[in-house]
């Protein structure tokens, strides 16, 4: 049964064990998640002006990529970022000195495929698990301007349970942040990273498409199969997503099930991650035992 909850009164541990059994989580606009989207859309409109979501037009691409580029950049690396971090998840209830988050992400989603690579790459059906997220991975997004159906995400609901074919055998995660990353801003017409991707068709008799507004927030699973859905809409998309990890449930290995992932170098993976409290990076005792052979054994 796939179930959207909206608003649920979780504890931090009910959350997380809603998520692994396949729930979508959608919460109302919060002070802390509002103090976050205002503070994305303060850099957005400097970098972009007063239409952000129409600049695409005004603009060649090559230009705007050397304007997004540089605006994902500052607002990931901000410690102003972290600390607006910081306030959403105790205000959602999570221990900080238990909870590790990493930076997040600014998504810019052109319109119409002005542009689909690099910093403007939309992302086709995966699940988090296969680019070498653990089983425990919750994923937090949320757009920064309302949103329109054909400008959101698509969330796979046949696949929670089943397998579909993949290639993320072939995905190690040491080799992306080597590789993939420094490539990004120089992509602009294609994306030659090498993307774990389904290797048979999607059954797109269960997608699901959330479309919320300005500030809510979509909580489930990184192993939820989702992509970004094609954008059409005349406008470009703006959103934010950041990803937690219990360090109870890490070490418990606790989390989805895993149905179809064989990545690997979950334990470089596993190094972005940083205590919500003080902002520590996780410490190699924790990230060690997901080396390669933990994910194959799986
Ligand atoms: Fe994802």
């Amino acid at each position: 049964m796939n179930t959207l909850r909206l608003n649920p009164k979780y504890s931090d541990q009910e959350r997380r064990e809603a998520i692994y059994n396949g729930n979508l989580l959608l919460h109302t606009a919060s002070p802390a998640v509002t103090n976050l989207r205002n503070w994305a859309d303060e850099l957005i409109s400097e970098a972009f002006g007063a239409e952000p979501q129409k600049a695409q037009y005004d603009m060649a691409v090559e230009q705007f990529v050397t304007v997004a580029g540089p605006l994902k950049s500052k607002f990931t690396n901000h410690q102003k970022t972290k600390e607006l971090i910081r306030d959403i998840l105790k205000e959602f209830g999570c221990d900080l000195e238990r909870t590790y988050f990493d930076v997040p992400r600014l998504r810019v989603v052109s319109s119409d495929g002005y542009l689909t690579a690099g910093v403007g790459y939309a992302y086709k059906a995966h699940r988090d698990s296969w680019y070498g997220a653990p089983d425990c991975q919750l994923n937090w997004w949320f757009p920064i301007y309302d949103l329109d159906v054909n400008q959101t995400m698509s969330m796979y609901t046949n696949y929670w349970a089943a397998p579909i074919q993949n290639s993320s055998d072939a995905y190690n995660h040491k080799e992306w942040i080597e590789v993939g990353r420094t490539l990004a801003a120089s992509q602009i017409t294609t994306d030659t990273r090498k993307h774990p991707l389904p290797t048979e068709k999607v059954d797109e008799s269960g997608e699901m498409r959330i479309v919320s507004a300005a500030a809510e927030m979509l909580v489930f699973s990184g192993s939820y199969l989702h992509a970004t859905a094609p954008n059409t809409s005349g406008k470009t998309r703006f959103s934010i997503d950041f990803r937690t990890i219990s360090l109870d449930d890490l070490l418990a290995r606790k989390g989805a099930p895993n149905v179809d992932c064989k990545a690997s170098g979950l334990d470089v993976y596993l190094k972005d991650f940083l205590l919500a409290s003080d902002f520590s990076p996780i410490a190699d005792e924790y990230a060690a035992p997901y080396a390669d052979s933990a994910r194959a054994a799986a």
